[in-house]
């Protein structure tokens, strides 16, 4: 019997009229679409993200869209540590109470992100009074008070947590952050064994990381997972953020390292999932931490907002190669979530160029599906289930 209800409802050339419809000057409406995680059932979950502005202004028309097309939810930077308590007296948990009301009340798998990260921490997390670091054990007790402050205001409505995001190197080195100058190389098993502890039960623990085709990485994660599995610690996710390029990396390469941590048991997620249509140059990944440049007309040829039929033809593509290669390796597959709603506030605006026009996701600057939207449900409607 098939699984995907999607199957049942459209076919490939309802697909294509709708996708005419929405290329032509009357686009379709968001009410004329079918449901992103309605075509994905069985498959995976569909998520996307609240931005702290959307969390501000209930009459953000990006609602429409999560409530239609995602059934998980990841806050873009509310949970964030240095979101919560720029400083120590300081403590921003309305962000978070509107995030886990609004989710909850739209059945919607929520995502807590994130526990752990050397970026948007502040430099008080890893210091005493006085201005000195912390000892490694005052530094652990610290991340214990976090991690049960979590569970005993969210953890209810958080199914899965990224205990710890980005702490290895594409060699597969422990990356050298604050937290691991003080902790030393057990950091990431010392949060595992914290979340594991005071996180509830319900809870699935992720570890979260960009560039996961780097063959390095990879293999110091499979490694890392069967580790501390073996020590009775719980991890059940791996988390490929997926800031994608057009032609970076290949699918056969994320395919290759789906299966490597699907092999570990750990389910995989695709967490940040987002085109960079305008590209890089020499910069490669997601690290936040590189210098960014200033738009120019070189970098920032669409500053408009419109692209030219051939470019999004191309960007179009690139998605739907990416979701037939994810629907061809869902077995190993828990959830593939959207960086972000529409191209409007998309984080790529601004990254790794400050103040460009980018193109990066599904939906367009007016939240109009874009044809990518259309190639994705394609990808759906092509399987077995
Ligand atoms: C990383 C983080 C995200 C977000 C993106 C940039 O991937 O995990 O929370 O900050 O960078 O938007």
């Amino acid at each position: 019997m098939p699984r995907n209800h999607f199957r049942q409802i459209a076919s490939t050339t309802t697909l294509a009229a709708l996708a005419l419809t929405a290329t032509s000057c009357n686009q379709a409406s968001n009410d004329e679409i079918p449901s992103l995680h309605e075509a994905f059932e069985g498959l995976f979950l569909i998520g996307g993200t609240l931005s702290n502005s959307m969390l501000q202004d209930p009459s953000d028309p990006g609602y429409a869209i999560v409530e239609k097309h995602f059934n998980s939810l990841s806050p873009e930077n509310c949970m964030k540590w240095g979101n919560m308590n720029p400083s120590p007296e300081v403590s921003n948990y309305d962000l978070i109470d509107s995030f886990t009301e609004y989710g909850a009340s739209n059945n919607q798998a929520l995502v807590g992100h994130t526990l752990f990260w050397h970026s948007q921490t502040p430099e008080w997390v890893y210091q005493d009074e006085a201005g000195k670091d912390l000892t490694r054990d005052a530094l652990l007790a610290r991340m214990r008070e976090r991690a049960t402050l979590m569970a005993e205001k969210w953890g209810d409505h958080i199914l899965y947590w990224d205990v710890v995001n980005e702490s290895i190197m594409s060699d597969g080195s422990w990356r050298q952050s604050k937290y691991q100058q003080i902790i030393g190389d057990d950091f990431t098993e010392q949060a595992f064994r914290i979340a594991s502890e005071v996180l509830p039960h319900h809870a699935k623990l992720l570890y979260n990381d960009y560039n996961m085709t780097d063959a390095g990485r990879r293999d110091a994660i499979v490694a890392m997972v069967k580790d501390f599995k073996s020590k009775g610690l719980r991890i059940d996710g791996i988390g490929m953020q997926g800031h994608w390029l057009m032609d970076y990396p290949d699918t056969e390469d994320i395919a290759a390292s789906i299966r490597a941590f699907g092999s570990t048991g750990a389910k995989v997620h695709i967490t940040e999932l987002d085109l960079d249509l305008l590209g890089r140059s020499s910069f490669f990944g997601a690290d936040v931490d590189i210098k960014r440049l200033t738009a120019n007309s070189e970098n920032n040829p669409f500053p408009d907002g419109v692209l030219p039929s051939s470019e999004e033809h191309r960007f179009a593509l690139r998605y739907e190669e990416i979701f037939q290669m994810l629907v061809a390796e869902a077995e190993h597959i828990e959830r593939v979530t959207f960086w972000g709603i529409s191209d409007k506030t998309s984080w790529l605006n601004n990254f790794p160029v400050r103040g460009r026009t980018n193109f990066a996701l599904l939906f367009d600057r007016q939240f109009q599906p874009k044809p990518a939207f259309y190639r994705v449900l394609n990808a759906a409607s092509k399987t077995d289930n």
